[in-house]
Order: structure tokens, then C-alpha cells, then sequence
């Protein structure tokens, strides 16, 4: 028989902190509902006390999700507890998880204390939070640097408190696989109380090894793993969902089972990269769109022969139908629906004609249309209601010419034109867009990437653009790479005007 290992999705609020990933509380709830079907156990939601939208979010996910545990994050601070306790209140299964950093980093330089201190305020939080929930998740913050007698001695208080789950994070991404497995048999061998709670791993990802770590602390005991869809979180990131579920999957040696439905993977995946506007690395493990593609002609060969030849996993087994995922100009608005349906996205009746108006025109240019390009259909409504619009773009550029663009923006119902010579069509068409829009912004970065293939595909770009000392980012998405960039430059204007 095997153990069940239970998955907390991180998604909504470690994810959600990655600067230009934020989503808005409609987004969030249909992450939210997603996750649900998706079968993960545990959702954190978000972190109540830092915004009023963050608060605003855990108390809609509350309401629109019934089976998993609804997360909400605190300090180990009481005001934040009262407000998370406040947010939770309509949730049908509830947390609270609160915690401090335990490192001797942490402790003298974050909070300027020493360890006894440390000890009694990890207590009195959650003794203070036990006084609103029954389950309290406890987090030793930077726990992968912490010296391990002192971190038992901190769990075995926190138990002793109340404390019914115990994470223990490697905020830096520091520890070596081995050397986090041993950590959390350290814990289970030497903290009285320890076989009454369960034991989280929280891994970041900036040494590559998250995925390593969290997969060595539940061979060491851990049965809850903190994870994000497509790994996204923090700096280099958390460690994935998708690599732990079907790792385990793979796995049955390992005698571990999540309650995850595997192949809703896929289209979760798309859902996150599409809604944070945030790619999937083309290599990256399960959900990569190379994970599958096999372009040696001796690996060819050898998938023809016999799939497992190079294939450890059956893509169906995480939703990548092949034969499903490609539209057409003669596909209705049923075979719309129904696959964005799968991709985990539920559309009101008035959004579909308006998105399937959008399909009806990309098919006009594009052949196939693929499940990405649908997502960003789908997202795009988001930019509908932006002040600043663009109107029309003419570029002329080739070689051995300098190019020039001309631009029309509508700002708040009012037309504005401007034309610009520049090195490029890009750079060309972005002068145009600053005449009209006279500030000093800055280009950060500006990455331009094909949906699919074929040169008729949609090119999507990512922008980031200071202005007054803030980073703003932006999306843009056209089968014209140079519409795009302007529409993610205006994009991230619209942030801030
Ligand atoms: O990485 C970390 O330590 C965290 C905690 C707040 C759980 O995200
Ligand atoms: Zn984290």
C-alpha cells in the first residue's frame, strides 16, 4: 500500500510574487478552480495582510473552492493572523500558516534577535493562531541553512504549541539533495511529538536542485510537497508540480501516491504561463513544448519502433493530445469551447462569440491554430480596457534602408499620430510611440518568442520598462512580431498611466 504524499500549491502566492506575474482576483479564482480539478490538496491562496487585493483574493478562493485546504500566509506577527483568520473565514477547509526565519542569518540580521527569542515568538504565533484555526502550518524560514539541533528544537516547541503542519523551507535553494533528506530524518529521529504532524519541503530552485531536494526529504519522511505549476516562484523558482507528480507516477518503487490527475498537467501549465504571461522554457521537463519532440533521427527511429525506446512517459498521460490540439478556420465555436474547456478555461457565452470572433481572424492568417494561441485569445480581453490603444502601425524596413514606422494611438477615446526613423522596426516604431508619449522610459528587457512553429505563427513578447525608479511589464501577441512589441510597450505603459 502506498503513502499518500499531499500536494500544497504555492502557485498563488509564492508564484504570484515573481515581479509581472501578478493576476487579478477573477484570474485567481480560476487558477484556484483549476487547481481543484487538477486535485491538489492544499491551495495557498495568498498572503492576506500584504494588500488589500491579496486579502480580497483569499476570501473569493474561499468561497468558490470547495474541497482543498485554503493556505493563507502570514508573519509570525498577530495582526497578520487576525487578518488571514478574517480572509479564511468563508473557506470550508482552513490554514493558517505562519513562521519565522530560524537561520542565524536570519535571526541577526532580519530580526536582530537570538535564538531563545526566536523559539518564543515561533510559539506565541501560533498558539495565537491556533485560537482561529484548528490546522496551523508552521514555516522555519531559511530551515535549509538552519544548524539542524536548533531547528528540532523549534519544531518540537511549535508542535508542543500546536502546530499540525510542520514546512520546512530552503528558501535559498541551498541544500544539496543528500544533505535536505538527512535534515528531515534528523527531525523525524530527534523531535518528540514529530509522528503527530505532517512534514512539508518548501525548495527553491537556485541551484537546479528543488525538484532533487523535495524528492530526497519525502524519501527521508516529508508528506507534503510545496510546489508551483511550471515551477515558476521566487528568483530561479519552486520546485514543479508537474515534476513531482508524475515523478512519483513513474516511480512505484517509491511506494508514494498524490491524488493528482495527471492529465489535467497540460493544460494547467498553459493556463499559468498564459495568465502570468510568463513562458515555459522549451526544455523544461513534462510540460516543455520539447519534452515530447523527439528530433534526432536515431531517437526517431527508435520512438517508431517502440515509444518507450526514448519515451518514459505517455504525453496523454498529461493531457498533450496530439490529435486534439490543432483548430482550424473551420473549426465552430463548439470545438472552441471545448478546448479551451480542456485547457481549464470556462468561458460566459458573450466572451466566447468574442473570442471566436479573434479565432475566426488569426485562422485568417494562421493554419493551424494551436492550444497556446486560443490562451492568448482568451487572455486578451485583459487588455481591452487599457486607456491607451493602439490604432494602426505601417513599418517600412528591409535592408540596406533605414527604417520608418507610423503610429495611431487612441488615448481615452482621443487619436494621436507620430512617425519615427529608427535601427530597426522596432526601434523605429517604439520612437514613434514616444512622441506621442512623452516620458522617460526605459527598455529593460524584451524577449520575442513564436508560439508554435511555422512562419505564419504568433509571435509573443515579453517587455519590462522603467520608468520613475519602477519595473512594468507587458505583453503583446500578434502574428506581427512588430505589433506585438508595440502592443506589449503600451502595455506596460498602461501600468502606469
Ligand atoms: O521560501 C520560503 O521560505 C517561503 C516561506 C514563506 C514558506 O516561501
Ligand atoms: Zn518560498
Amino acid at each position: 500500500m502506498s503513502d499518500r504524499l499531499f500536494i500544497f500549491d504555492t502557485t498563488l502566492r509564492d508564484g504570484e510574487q515573481v515581479p509581472g506575474c501578478q493576476l487579478n482576483t477573477v484570474e485567481k479564482i480560476q487558477v484556484a478552480k483549476a487547481l481543484e480539478t487538477l486535485g491538489v490538496d492544499v491551495i495557498e491562496a495568498g498572503f492576506p495582510v500584504s494588500s488589500p487585493g491579496d486579502f480580497k483574493s483569499v476570501v473569493e478562493i474561499s468561497k468558490a473552492v470547495t474541497w482543498p485546504v485554503i493556505c493563507a500566509l502570514t508573519r509570525a506577527v498577530e495582526n497578520d493572523i487576525k487578518v488571514a483568520a478574517e480572509a479564511l473565514q468563508y473557506a470550508k477547509h482552513k490554514r493558517i500558516h505562519t513562521g519565522i526565519g530560524t537561520s542565524d542569518s536570519h535571526i541577526k540580521y532580519k530580526f536582530n534577535s537570538n535564538r531563545e527569542e526566536i523559539i518564543e515568538r515561533a510559539v506565541a504565533a501560533v498558539k495565537y493562531a491556533k485560537k482561529y484555526v484548528e490546522d496551523v502550518q508552521f514555516y522555519a524560514e531559511d530551515a535549509g541553512r538552519t544548524d539542524n539541533e536548533y531547528l528540532a528544537r523549534v519544531v518540537e516547541a511549535v508542535i508542543k504549541a500546536g502546530a499540525t503542519v510542520i514546512n520546512i523551507p530552503d528558501t535559498t535553494g541551498y541544500c544539496l539533495p543528500d544533505e535536505f533528506g538527512r535534515k528531515i530524518r534528523f527531525l523525524k529521529e530527534n523531535v518528540d511529538g514529530i509522528e503527530k504532524v505532517v512534514i512539508a519541503t518548501h525548495c527553491h530552485n537556485d541551484l537546479g536542485m528543488a525538484t532533487a531536494n523535495t524528492i530526497s526529504g519525502i524519501q527521508n519522511g516529508a508528506r507534503q510537497a510545496e510546489v508551483t505549476i511550471n515551477g515558476i516562484g521566487e528568483r530561479a523558482g519552486n520546485t514543479s508540480l508537474e515534476e513531482v507528480a508524475m515523478i512519483f507516477r513513474s516511480h512505484h518503487e517509491l511506494n508514494v501516491e498524490t491524488n493528482i490527475n495527471t492529465q489535467k498537467i497540460y493544460g494547467m501549465s498553459r493556463m499559468i504561463s498564459s495568465l502570468m504571461n510568463m513562458p515555459v522554457q522549451p526544455n523544461k521537463a513534462i510540460v516543455g513544448r520539447n519534452a515530447f519532440a523527439h528530433s534526432s533521427g536515431i531517437h526517431q527511429d527508435g520512438v517508431l519502433k517502440n515509444r518507450e525506446s526514448y519515451e518514459i512517459i505517455d504525453p496523454k498521460d498529461v493531457g498533450i493530445d496530439e490529435n486534439s490540439i490543432v483548430l482550424t478556420a473551420r473549426s465552430g465555436r463548439a470545438a472552441l469551447k471545448h478546448r479551451l474547456s480542456a485547457l481549464g478555461v470556462e468561458l460566459e457565452q458573450e466572451k466566447l462569440d468574442q473570442v471566436y470572433e479573434d479565432f475566426l481572424k488569426l485562422a485568417d492568417r494562421k493554419k493551424d491554430i494551436h492550444d497556446d494561441d486560443i490562451l492568448v485569445l482568451a487572455g486578451a480581453e485583459r487588455s481591452t480596457n487599457h486607456r491607451i490603444k493602439l490604432d494602426y502601425l505601417q513599418v517600412t524596413s528591409g535592408v540596406g534602408v533605414r527604417s520608418v514606422a507610423s503610429l495611431g494611438l487612441n488615448i481615452a477615446g482621443e487619436n494621436f499620430e507620430a512617425a519615427a526613423s529608427g535601427n530597426g522596426p522596432v526601434d523605429a516604431a517604439i520612437k514613434a510611440l514616444k512622441k506621442i508619449i512623452n516620458r522617460h522610459m526605459t527598455l529593460k528587457e524584451f524577449t520575442i518568442q513564436a508560439i508554435s512553429k511555422g512562419s505564419d505563427d504568433v509571435g509573443k513578447v515579453h517587455m519590462q520598462v522603467e520608468y520613475d525608479g519602477h519595473e512594468y511589464y507587458g505583453f503583446g501577441a500578434n502574428t506581427d512580431i512588430v505589433a506585438a512589441s508595440v502592443e506589449a510597450y503600451i502595455d506596460c505603459i498602461n501600468k502606469f498611466c
